[in-house]
């Protein structure tokens, strides 16, 4: 069985669009996948300050990776497939989501460095990104979220990137429900080639 990680950021829950494509996605994952979703809203994240990050630094200086502190980054590094839900914020995501990110980016678990440079330690094939945002911002430069995480894929060691979003969800007069069905479809086709 290959493990299929969800990184669930999807802040408003039931009412939340990201969620239902996310739902979809799920629906239509190989059979070959067990499923292990970390819901981030259940999860008591901190940032990397104070006590928090001086421990961090102390931990990683003797290599000591058995801390549960630890657990986010194992896990992430373990999975064969990823895949992060999150809604478009302030042009990219919730800082929740960065929390994350920031227990997940350890040297010597989730990347490392060589004599050529950084590489990336992770197992995963794929890293997939599903989002539903106000506006319209595919392919906009302004668009931060998507373009991170991407970049982020091939720090971890990923071989491949996908996003799939709704556009337009808050857009009066534009048929934001269309646009929904469009990205849960996509998604569907997506986990089913997966
Ligand atoms: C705190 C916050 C920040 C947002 N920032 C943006 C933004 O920068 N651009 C945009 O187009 N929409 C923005 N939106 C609208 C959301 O992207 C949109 O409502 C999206 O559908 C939310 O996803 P959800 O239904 O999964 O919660 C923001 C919404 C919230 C609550």
């Amino acid at each position: 069985m290959r493990k299929l990680l969800v990184v669930d950021c999807c802040i408003r829950k039931e009412e939340s669009r990201t969620k239902k494509i996310l739902e979809r996605f799920l629906s239509a994952a190989p059979s070959d996948c067990e499923v292990e979703r970390l819901v981030l809203t259940e999860e008591n994240l901190a940032p990397l300050v104070g006590d928090f990050f001086e421990q961090r630094q102390r931990l990683l200086e003797t290599g000591d990776f058995s801390h549960p502190r630890f657990r986010y980054a194992k896990q992430f590094a373990n999975a064969d497939l990823v895949v992060i839900a999150a809604p478009f914020w302030d042009l990219a995501f919730p800082a929740l989501l960065k929390l994350y990110i920031e227990q997940v980016s350890l040297d010597g678990i989730t990347f490392g460095a060589n004599e050529t440079g950084l590489v990336g330690l992770c197992r995963g094939t794929d890293l997939v990104f599903l989002t539903a945002r106000g506006g319209f911002y595919t392919d906009d430069p302004m668009e931060m979220g998507s373009r991170y995480l991407d970049a982020l894929h091939t720090f971890f060691g990923f071989d491949r990137y996908h996003c799939v979003a709704a556009d337009g969800m808050d857009v009066a007069g534009f048929d934001g429900k269309a646009s929904l069905e469009e990205a849960c479809k996509k998604a569907e086709a997506l986990a089913a080639s997966l």
